[in-house]
């Protein structure tokens, strides 16, 4: 459903942030991305809808490559693909349930989005979402108020509130505490086993990735290192995806 192909970036025109990534993603799976920080794993997930324009490759979202649509067939296909940040992302003065309505902002003509004009059955749709995520009760809770973990649930209800067919996660608990983690990953997890979604999560957590992920793939300086079932991430595989370049530093020299 998700096919990255040949993927390349740089921010500078000259030194390569990502060369030539590849990889699929399926349906109804949850792949982690793992690597030492500055890899060019957000670089690879911000890619996929486009919030950075990559240099060359192709991005076939349900076939159509990402990558060739004009403005307003981007907004449409964006709103297939949620996305979960790290910083959580949410207007913090406003409640919970007015956050995830914002969800499905990009399915609404300017006007109504502009005005924050929601339906009855948009409304109902974003309290069971919080329902989903445990938090009906605090609804109409402005975000400063909630914990990070409730805040990062309430991300996830936003994300399902466009009805998404993968969910694209950066670093979604870097900055939670182990319960809220595990919270957080099981609703994620449960997300793709239960509903079909496909979650495309980035860490840096190994045994994370270990315990939740179906598949995983490994980047090393902008490069996919491992590509493969979770089961075949052995502990010498961890260490050359971890590996500090040595290649990198040889062509550096070479090149001074
Ligand atoms: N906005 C930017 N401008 C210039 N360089 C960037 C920018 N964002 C990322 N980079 C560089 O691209 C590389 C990959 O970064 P990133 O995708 O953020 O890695 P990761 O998420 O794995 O830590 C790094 O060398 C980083 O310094
Ligand atoms: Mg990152």
């Amino acid at each position: 459903m998700l096919t990255v192909k040949h993927l390349a970036k740089s921010y500078d025109g000259e030194k390569k942030s990502l060369t030539d990534v590849s990889f699929s993603v399926r349906p109804g799976e949850v792949t982690v991305i793992i690597g030492p920080s500055g890899a060019g794993k957000t670089t690879i997930l911000r890619s996929i809808n486009q919030l950075i324009r990559d240099d060359d490759g192709e991005i076939l979202f349900d076939s159509t490559d990402m990558r060739q649509l004009n403005r307003s067939q981007l907004r449409r296909a964006r709103t297939r693909i949620g996305m979960i940040f790290q910083n959580y992302n949410l207007i913090e003065p406003l409640t919970a349930i007015e956050n995830v309505l914002h969800g499905c902002l990009g399915t609404k003509s300017n006007l109504a989005g502009m005005f924050s004009i929601y339906s009855a059955d948009e409304k109902q749709e974003a309290l069971k979402l919080l329902e989903k995520v445990g938090l009906r009760d605090f609804a109409y809770q402005q975000c400063r108020n909630l914990s990070g973990g409730q805040e990062q649930r309430v991300g996830i209800a936003r994300a399902l509130m466009q009805h998404p067919k993968i969910i694209l996660c950066d670093e979604p608990i870097a900055s939670l505490d182990p319960k809220s983690t595990i919270t957080v990953m099981d609703i994620l997890r449960n997300l793709a086993t239960a509903e079909g979604i496909s979650v495309l999560i980035n860490l840096h957590q190994v045994d994370i990735a270990r315990h939740y992920a179906d598949h995983v793939i490994g980047i090393n300086n902008g490069q996919v290192v491992f590509d493969d079932a979770t089961s075949a991430l052995t502990d010498v595989a961890v260490t050359n995806i971890y590996r500090k370049d040595a290649n990198q530093e040889g062509s550096l020299m070479y090149e001074l």
